[in-house]
């Protein structure tokens, strides 16, 4: 990473919005995962809804790669979003928001209250930029482990996964380094067991 790259990154998710990749380099996805891709397109839910669905199998197959039984069938998962949405904090990505059936009160807790063990919160994304381009991008993961298994994190374990599956990170594994600074930012929503959940604009009501 250059050094103008890198005061960029630093400075926070606010200043890597304003950085514009070539748009060639929106392919590159991943390995700069949280520097934002050119001109994300501005699109209608309907819009957002039909990219989604000429891209999701895709998506899935390519994160399956990664072997993670953790996120197997998420797609089948209940869905918190009614349309794909722009995710400033994850690279000004399009992203769903997934839960499994374990995390039944993802939607509904209380402050103070938090997920059971075995939760999982599964956040896919695709790029989509305004000359067309559509492409899958990184999947985001955050599973619940047993009571003090990673008190630094409050028991939660960070994954993110490449669109080719590919695993970037691992709190609980390789390269956890690399995913440290995610429960850093989740750490503002200690209350509500560190999850920010859904936009209120695109809140499914699950
Ligand atoms: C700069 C802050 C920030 C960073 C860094 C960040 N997140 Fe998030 N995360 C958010 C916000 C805000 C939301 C909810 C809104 C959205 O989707 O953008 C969210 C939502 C999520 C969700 C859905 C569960 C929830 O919180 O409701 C998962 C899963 C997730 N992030 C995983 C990750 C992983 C894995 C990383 C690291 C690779 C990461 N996040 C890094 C801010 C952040």
């Amino acid at each position: 990473m250059d050094s103008r790259l890198l005061r960029l990154f630093q400075q926070g998710t606010a200043a890597i919005a304003l950085f514009v990749l070539p748009a060639g380099l929106a392919s590159a996805d991943g390995h700069n995962a949280h520097i934002a891709i050119e001109n994300p397109a501005e699109l209608s839910k309907e819009e957002a809804v039909a990219h989604y669905r000429s891209l999701n199998r895709r998506m899935a197959r390519g994160y399956a790669a990664a072997q993670l039984d953790l996120i197997l069938n998420y797609q089948s998962w209940p869905l918190f979003n009614d349309a794909p949405y722009i995710s400033a904090t994850h690279g000004q990505r399009f992203v769903n928001s997934y839960a499994n059936r374990m995390a039944h009160n993802y939607g509904t807790l209380q402050e103070g209250e938090e997920l059971p063990m075995g939760s999982v919160l599964a956040k896919d994304s695709m790029t989509v930029t305004d000359e067309g381009h559509i492409h899958p991008g990184a999947m985001f993961i955050m599973e619940k482990l047993a009571k003090g298994t990673s008190p630094d994190t409050a028991d939660w374990r960070y994954i993110m996964v490449l669109p080719d599956g590919s695993v970037f990170g691992d709190t609980m594994g390789g390269r956890a380094d690399a995913v440290a600074y995610c429960h850093v930012c989740h750490e503002q929503m200690a209350e509500r067991d560190y999850t920010f959940y859904v936009p209120e604009e695109y809140q499914a009501g699950n």
